[in-house]
């Protein structure tokens, strides 16, 4: 492997960092997990497709943030999509110190993770491998179980919900 310099070499500070990566577009979803009967989650838009065979994905959850011990400990999640009309609870999934589930009614998947009603699509996952990366945790999580349903999802962009255009041509998945 390559021997970089040390880090201090090149410095990019944490607005930077944030803003620039704010300008790869990506959707939103809410992480949910279960522990003692309390559910817990956190929105996301860290998520990453990691393998096909296995199915494997993954998220990058806040280190000392309520839901990743939760998903620690539990060894379970679900990633809930969030639809196009979804935003408000992208923004009540966000809030820290908030009971993310007063007045929502959840179902539980297979495994005893909450789902999201309307939810764009979830998938339901066991925690494979957990890897410490600065101040996250990355989250590897074997797919279990998906659910799609009609509609458009929710995006991300430059620090902002938006609306996901879809163009005309076909599906690119004999790319890869
Ligand atoms: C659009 C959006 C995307 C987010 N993505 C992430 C993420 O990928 N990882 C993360 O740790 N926090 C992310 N957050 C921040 C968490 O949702 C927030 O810190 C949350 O309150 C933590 O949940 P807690 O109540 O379990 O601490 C995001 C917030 C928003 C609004």
């Amino acid at each position: 492997m390559v021997q970089n310099p040390a880090p201090a070499t090149f410095y990019v500070d944490a607005p930077a960092m944030r803003r620039t990566i704010g300008h790869f577009a990506t959707g939103v979803a809410v992480v949910t997990t279960c522990t003692e009967g309390t559910p817990h989650g956190m929105t996301v838009n860290s998520l990453t497709s990691v393998s096909l065979e296995p199915p494997l994905l993954l998220v990058c959850l806040t280190i000392g943030a309520r839901s990743t011990g939760a998903v620690s400990e539990a060894g379970r999640f679900a990633v809930n999509i969030l639809s196009a009309r979804q935003e408000h609870l992208a923004l009540r999934f966000a809030k820290r110190g908030e009971d993310h589930f007063a007045n929502l009614e959840v179902t539980y998947g297979q495994h005893g993770v909450p789902i999201i009603p309307d939810a764009f699509a979830h998938l339901e996952c066991l925690v494979e491998r957990e890897l410490v990366a600065g101040d996250h945790l990355v989250v590897i999580g074997r797919v279990i179980r998906v659910c799609e349903r009609d509609g458009e999802p929710l995006g991300f962009l430059g620090g902002r919900f938006s609306d996901v255009a879809v163009r005309g041509n076909e599906p690119t998945h004999w790319f890869f």
